[in-house]
């Protein structure tokens, strides 16, 4: 097995081909005069090969280096792994109004076109969103490596998802932290617009509240959640989001309501954050179905 990183791999590449101990190769990527990408995958000893590139902003042209070094790999019927940490369209799983095109679809069906066989991700929004993909999809789950960059940095530590969507990821994060653990109702209109109805349970009072959810936009949600956690009684109120899309102004909108501490995981750069380390996840993930690799 060898791996070939890309230039959105945010590090993970090498990461992974230590924890591995694969060799690791790197994607070439210029421009033509005009602005195109072109892109040189460099000879490769091994015919397994895992492709580790995010999609990231800008989403476009992270994808098309994927997709270009896929399909220049499958000319030399190269058996693919794309580990893609952060997959970009996901969250448009379906038409919320009417004309509205199911982006994550059209993704996987580029990827399968290009000749990727299995595709590895982190926590998509929808893990059933990859149920489409005609190879094999797997899903890598961050929130246990995201809660224990937390551990220990609370002192009344309280997990709260700002949403039912995030229980789950909620209650892995309580598990590993050793804490409760409860969810806000939240409702999006068609535009975007999110407002609280109602919350589940409670007792923030003198808790340092760590709010969890799998990404981060434009921090709205986390700012809703946090004014929520501090209306209600809580010290102290920190985020941590296994994907950091940090849109806009997402940063100060979260600072601005006191969100004291920002946690994230390196699927996505992001300086302001502290950032967990999620390449041993993976590394796990590709070991526990090496026997297909080989
Ligand atoms: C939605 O259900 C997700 O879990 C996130 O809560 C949402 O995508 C975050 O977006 P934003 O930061 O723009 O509120």
């Amino acid at each position: 097995m060898i791996i070939l990183g890309g230039s959105a791999s945010n590090g993970l590449d090498i990461l992974l081909s230590k924890v591995i101990g694969a060799d690791l190769t790197k994607i070439e990527t210029t421009k033509f005069p005009d602005g195109e990408m072109k892109v040189k995958v460099p000879e490769l000893n091994d015919e397994n090969v895992v492709v580790v590139q995010s999609t990231y902003s800008p989403q476009e042209k992270n994808l098309f280096e994927l997709l270009l070094t896929c399909h220049e790999l499958s000319r030399r019927k190269a058996k693919i792994t794309a580990v893609i940490p952060y997959l970009a369209y996901a969250r448009q799983n379906r038409s919320f109004t009417s004309g509205e095109a199911v982006s994550v679809d059209m993704v996987l069906d580029m990827l399968h076109a290009a000749g990727v066989r299995r595709l590895i991700t982190v926590n998509p929004h929808k893990s059933d969103a990859l149920a489409y993909f005609k190879g094999k999809a797997g899903i890598v789950d961050a929130s246990k490596t995201l809660a224990r960059a937390v551990m220990g940095q609370l002192d009344e530590p309280f997990v709260l998802a700002p949403d039912k969507g995030g229980l789950n990821l909620a209650k892995n994060a309580a598990s590993v932290i050793k804490c409760e653990y409860t969810h806000i109702e939240k409702i999006r209109d068609n535009y975007g617009n999110v407002s609280i109805k109602k919350a589940h349970g409670g007792g923030f009072k003198g808790k340092d509240v760590i709010i969890f959810d799998d990404v981060i936009s434009t921090g709205g949600t986390i700012a809703l959640a946090a004014r929520y956690a501090y209306a209600e009684g809580a010290t102290s109120v920190c985020a941590a989001a296994v994907h950091l899309l940090m849109a806009d102004e997402a940063y100060n909108r979260m600072k601005t309501v006191g969100v004291v501490k920002l946690f994230g995981a390196n699927t996505i750069p992001f300086e302001k954050a502290e950032i967990a380390d999620i390449s041993s996840d993976i590394a796990e993930f590709i070991d526990h179905e090496k026997k297909e690799y080989d």
